[in-house]
């Protein structure tokens, strides 16, 4: 079956690879209809999360139907559609029961303290290979599969396998109550989704904080007040925006990969922040404690390695925030946010902006990866 392969930092190719086995007895293979191309994969591919073992299929989004299940797959038959959360979880041990997926004791091969189990990602992480592929082998598979209804459809649940989740998670973590003032740092499609659940948790105001032109204007589309950091000091629009208080709840969509402004009132302080903390990747954060209210709430949903270890934490102390962080507890949400799309509460293909067939997967990558104009969400066609 074709594949997009990684090879090493930089180095993707769609290979043609054996088709997957079931291995254990909860598994089920998955014929893909619909991938797609997530910003947590140019992590990997740019190497600023490391750790991506050669050989491994990339991809953690996914939507198909069941060819294949194990004795022990007792709820689903071939032939039913699915959709794939990106993060694997048994969903009997203690973390699954409650909801923390993402935490779970038993997905990960390396043991209960490696890390986040998912589809496509480093050696630390399984590796199970990913969801960018004809097919895929899916432990787990009563608990990591979702049957979707008829309405729903593929280019709808593609993204519910990771990004609306993620984004979801991050207002639900972020404690957003009706009339709060919302701040999203990253308008890309996690920050998106972000928006838009912050919109169904009935946020009074949201600002939304990026550079690029496209990306801001779909967050104003969903009535965010946008904020371009290469033209306005982010913090400074915010604090005088709101009577000088700040965001009551703020959320990292960005992670490792920030950028620092070249331009406008907040580069000079940003150069001055890069000698403090000596890198770009604290930006967001730096920015995000700032601009938050004393004693509000920062949610960090943006991926940061292991080692990363720079963080605000005097000026966040003092100010008495409330911090929440992590992995997407994917399959806590996937039900529910179905339901929604079925209901037409939302239509998540607004975030939906490139189609293309898996065999063009490695043009795909190269143009999301240089954030080209209008490229937001890339979905992928296996079988095109
Ligand atoms: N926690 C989770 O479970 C989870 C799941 C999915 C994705 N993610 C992470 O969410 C983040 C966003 O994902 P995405 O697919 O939207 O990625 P993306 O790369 O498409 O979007 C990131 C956006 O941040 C903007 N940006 C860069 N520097 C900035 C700065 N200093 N201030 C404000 N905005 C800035 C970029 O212009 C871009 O639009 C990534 O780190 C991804 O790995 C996390
Ligand atoms: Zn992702
Ligand atoms: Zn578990």
């Amino acid at each position: 079956m074709k594949a997009v392969v990684f090879h090493g930092v930089g180095d993707i190719r769609l290979d043609d690879v054996a088709d997957p086995k079931i291995q254990d007895a909860n598994d089920a293979i998955v014929r893909l209809t619909s991938s797609a191309i997530c910003g947590t994969d140019l992590h990997f591919i740019r190497g600023t999360v490391p750790g991506m073992k050669p050989g491994t299929i990339l991809g953690h989004e996914g939507v198909g139907v069941v060819e294949e299940i194990g004795p022990a797959v007792r709820n689903l038959r071939a032939g039913d559609r699915v959709v794939i959360p990106s993060t694997i979880g048994c969903g009997s041990c203690s973390y699954c029961r409650a909801g923390y997926y993402a935490q779970c004791d038993r997905a990960n091969p390396n043991g209960a303290h490696a890390g986040t189990a998912f589809f496509g990602g480093p050696e630390s992480s399984g590796p199970f290979h990913g969801l960018q592929a004809e097919r895929a082998r899916i432990p787990f598979a009563n608990v990591g599969l979702v049957k979707l209804p008829e309405e729903v459809l593929d280019d709808q649940a593609i993204l519910l396998s990771d990004i609306f989740p993620t984004g979801y998670f991050g207002a639900d973590i972020a404690e957003i109550e009706p009339g709060d003032t919302v701040a999203v740092f990253g308008c890309g499609p996690v920050g998106q989704f972000t928006i838009a659940s912050a919109r169904l948790m009935s946020a009074g105001r949201i600002f939304a904080v990026d550079t690029i032109s496209s990306r801001l204007e779909m967050a104003r589309a969903q009535g965010s007040e946008v904020v371009d950091f290469n033209v306005d000091d982010p913090v400074a629009v915010i604090r005088e925006l709101t009577g000088g208080s700040g965001a009551d709840r703020v959320i990292d969509a960005v992670g490792v990969d920030a950028t620092h402004p070249s331009e406008g009132p907040a580069a000079k302080q940003a150069h001055r922040q890069q000698a403090q903390f000596g890198d770009a990747p604290s930006q967001v954060l730096t920015w995000a404690v700032d601009a938050v209210a004393k004693a509000g709430t920062l949610a960090i949903i943006g991926v940061y390695p292991a080692r990363a270890r720079s963080f605000p934490i005097g000026q966040a102390m003092n100010k008495n925030l409330t911090l929440q962080m992590g992995n997407c507890n994917h399959r806590k949400y996937v039900p529910m946010l179905i339901d929604l799309v079925r209901s037409g509460a939302v239509d998540p293909t607004n975030v939906l902006t490139q189609i293309a067939p898996l065999s063009s997967a490695i043009e795909a990558y190269k143009a999301f990866d240089q954030r080209q104009p209008g490229w937001i969400k890339v979905e992928l066609q296996p079988a095109a």
